[in-house]
């Protein structure tokens, strides 16, 4: 058992829909801390910073315009496990393939458009982060 932390972005579809409170509430009640919460519109260049990882893949420009098309929310999840924890919370990444009771599951609605992103792993979690915070928290 190891206190972790990671980095959790609701994205535009998920803060649109007016679901930022219940979807924060889970990571709440399962125990852990909300850390640096703030929201922002990501910028193109942002954006492709944040999903760098992926700027080779067809979906990239998509994803880009995506999450740079509304408000984020943004912030730092902490406690015992969080990173496959927090993982495990949001499913899988087909919004139409996430287990009811996951956020995905039970909010999202397609691929790119679903809901909610958190780091894979510690290197990503430092990577994402200072690219939204300017520093690791
Ligand atoms: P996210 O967890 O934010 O990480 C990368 C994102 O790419 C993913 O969620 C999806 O929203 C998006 N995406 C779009 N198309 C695809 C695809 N074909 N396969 C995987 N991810 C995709």
């Amino acid at each position: 058992m190891v206190v972790e932390q990671t980095l959790l972005v609701v994205k535009p579809d998920g803060v649109g829909r007016q679901l930022t409170g219940r979807i924060l509430a889970r990571f709440e009640e399962k125990g852990f801390q909300i850390k640096n919460i703030t929201s922002f519109n990501f910028t193109i260049e942002k954006a492709q910073e944040f999903y760098a990882p992926h700027r080779d893949k067809a979906f990239f420009n998509d994803l880009v315009k995506f999450i740079s098309s509304g408000l984020v929310v943004a912030c730092i999840v902490e406690g015992t496990n969080a990173l496959i924890s927090v993982r495990l919370m949001i499913g899988a990444t087909k919004s139409f393939e996430a287990a009811p009771g996951t956020i995905r599951g039970d909010f999202g609605i397609g691929l790119t458009d679903n809901v909610i992103h958190a780091s894979d792993s510690y290197e990503s979690f430092i990577k994402e982060s200072r690219v939204i915070f300017d520093r690791i928290t």
